[in-house]
């Protein structure tokens, strides 16, 4: 766990610039209780919350990151009290009302993944409207995951690749990670697919049922840090906690200290 006393003592000048991750993922966790210790509604730390989207937006755009999926809703988080889901469900409308002309100027293209055609009518127009309107930009993508689970997205996967088998159009005994990793919902951010770190803030230490098949060999840093509280310096600390990391995919590293996990 990153350890918040350390906030501060160290930024963007220590990173390895070359060593930046190319897909970060974000459990964005803490909203509530963020607005809770400011004996205010939960809704005001979500609003509190998109603010924070923006600044996380810009910073890792600047620094090079190529992709940022954020957990926005999950499929689980309809089992909420209705004015919050109701809340939740008008954030998009009102970010990307907001937020679309900045996205543009920095270059970042929207992607969302999950079952969209089940949220109500205007998020799904606001959500179709900044993927056109940003679908020209070149830089990082930032990747909603709204109304997504993992194990619906394994489920549907798993649904397409028996499609193709039953209609002959997939070799079962081809069938390797590759195809799978193709039918999931991060399909179409190839090579990017996997993310290289996963953050969840709010001193919670579980996935949630994000992303279980990507994050097979990725980076997991937690911090005490509730999402509303998230900011440039603690992002730099958790990418620089991802820098002390040893990557070794299962192989060995160069010391051959012989651990393959
Ligand atoms: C978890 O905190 C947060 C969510 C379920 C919603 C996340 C949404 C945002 C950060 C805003 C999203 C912005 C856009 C643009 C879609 P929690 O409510 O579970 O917090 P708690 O654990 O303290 O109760």
């Amino acid at each position: 766990m990153f350890n918040n006393t350390q906030n501060n003592q160290q930024s963007e000048e220590h990173l390895d610039m070359n060593r930046i991750p190319e897909h970060v993922a974000i459990i964005m966790d803490g909203n509530g209780r963020w607005a809770k210790k400011r004996h205010m509604p939960r809704i005001a730390g979500h609003k509190r919350g998109m603010e924070t989207v923006k600044t996380i937006t810009k910073v890792a755009s600047k620094m090079g990151v190529k992709v940022l999926t954020l957990y926005a809703f999950s499929t689980e988080n309809w089992k909420r009290p209705h004015d919050e889901v109701s809340y939740l469900m008008g954030l998009p409308v009102k970010f990307f009302n907001d937020f679309v002309p900045e996205l543009v100027e920095n270059n970042v293209q929207v992607q969302v993944m999950g079952l969209i055609d089940q949220l109500p009518a205007q998020t799904q127009q606001a959500v179709h409207d900044a993927v056109k309107d940003t679908a020209h930009c070149t830089g990082m993508i930032l990747n909603f995951a709204l109304n997504y689970g993992s194990r619906l997205d394994i489920t549907l996967a798993m649904k397409q690749i028996v499609d193709g088998v039953v209609d002959g159009k997939l070799d079962p005994d081809e069938i390797d990670d590759q195809t799978i990793s193709d039918h999931l919902m991060t399909g179409f951010l190839g090579q990017l697919a996997d993310p290289d770190l996963l953050i969840r803030t709010s001193g919670e230490e579980r996935i949630s049922n994000f992303l279980l098949w990507q994050i097979a060999y990725s980076e997991l840093v937690f911090t005490d840090v509730l999402w509303p509280d998230f900011d440039k310096d603690v992002f730099d600390h958790m990418i620089l906690e991802y820098q002390h990391r040893d990557r070794r995919f299962g192989g060995l590293d160069t010391t051959n200290r012989g651990d393959t996990q």
